[in-house]
C-alpha cells in the first residue's frame, strides 16, 4: 500500500505565502511519480487557493482541525459539511497543540472524530505522550487510555477510514524535537495496533485503520522511520512548508 504523507501546515505561512509554497510544490510535484498519497493541511483562509494551485496533481486536501456540529450558533468554529463542500476529505484532529493551547480533550476528540465520519470525513486522530508522561514511563498507558477514550462508542463499517498518527510530543519540532529513535516508533505502532484490536474486529482494524508516524520527520530521517514495520505514513509539520525540502522527503518516504 502506498505511503500517505500529511503536510500540517499549522499557522506557518500567511495566505500569500500559502499560495507561493503551493505554486512552487505544484511543479515539482508534476514532475513525480505520485506512488505516494499526499494531503495538504493548509490554514482554513488559504485553503481554496491552495486548491486551486494544486488542483492540476494529485494532491488532496484536509483541515486542521472541525467542529463536531454541522450548523448552528458556535462562534469561530468551523462545520464538517463546509469542508466537506470544499472537497477537504481529511481533518486532523486532537493535535497536541490543540490539546496543551485549547484545553481540547478526549471526549471533544471522539465527538470530533465521530462528526467526521458522519459527514464523510476522514480523521486523522493524533495521540501520543508528552515529556513528563515518557519521563514516567507511562507511554503504553496514555496511548491506551486515548484510544479508548476517542473511540469507544464509534461504530465503524468497513467503508470508514481513520488514520492514526503517533506523535509524540517530545519529538514534535514545536515541543522538544527530540528524535524518536525506529525501536520507539515500531512499539507504540504495535501498542496502537493492539489497542485498536481490542476495540474492533480485526477485519475492521486491517480495511479502515492506517497508523502514521509524526514527529520532526524531514527529508533526511523520513528514509529510517519508512522502513519500520507498521507505519503507513507521516505527519509532517516544520519539514512542510518549504517545497523543495518537502519534495525530497516525499520522494525518500
Ligand atoms: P513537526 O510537526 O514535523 O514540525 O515536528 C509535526 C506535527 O506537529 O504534526
Amino acid at each position: 500500500m502506498s505511503k500517505i504523507i500529511i503536510a500540517n501546515w499549522k499557522m506557518y505561512l500567511s495566505p500569500d505565502q500559502a499560495i507561493l509554497s503551493a505554486s512552487d510544490l505544484e511543479k515539482i510535484i508534476k514532475g513525480t511519480s505520485g506512488d505516494k498519497e499526499i494531503i495538504i493541511c493548509p490554514s482554513f483562509l488559504s485553503m481554496k487557493d491552495v486548491m486551486k494551485a494544486l488542483q492540476n496533481t494529485h494532491v488532496q486536501f484536509g483541515a486542521q482541525d472541525v467542529f463536531w456540529e454541522d450548523r448552528g450558533a458556535y462562534t469561530g468554529e468551523v462545520s464538517p459539511l463546509d469542508l466537506k463542500s470544499l472537497k477537504c476529505r481529511y481533518v486532523i484532529i486532537g493535535h497536541s497543540e490543540r490539546r496543551k493551547n485549547f484545553t481540547e480533550d478526549n471526549t471533544m476528540i471522539h465527538n470530533k472524530a465521530k462528526s467526521c465520519l458522519k459527514n464523510g470525513l476522514i480523521p486523522v486522530i493524533c495521540i501520543g505522550e508528552d515529556a513528563e508522561q515518557r519521563r514516567l514511563n507511562q507511554r503504553d498507558y496514555v496511548l491506551i487510555q486515548q484510544l479508548h477514550e476517542i473511540l469507544q462508542g464509534i461504530e465503524m463499517t468497513i467503508n470508514d477510514r481513520v488514520i492514526i498518527a503517533y506523535e509524540p510530543v517530545w519529538a514534535i519540532s514545536a515541543g522538544g524535537g527530540i528524535n524518536a529513535t525506529p525501536d520507539e516508533v515500531r512499539y507504540a505502532h504495535q501498542v496502537i495496533r493492539h489497542v485498536l484490536i481490542d476495540i474492533y474486529d480485526q477485519k475492521i482494524v486491517d480495511n479502515c485503520f492506517r497508523i502514521i508516524y509524526g514527529g520532526s520527520v524531514d527529508a533526511d530521517n523520513v528514509q529510517m522511520y519508512s522502513e519500520i514495520d507498521g507505519v503507513s505514513g507521516f505527519l509532517v509539520g516544520g519539514a512542510s512548508i518549504k517545497p523543495l525540502v518537502f519534495a525530497r522527503l516525499i520522494e525518500s518516504a
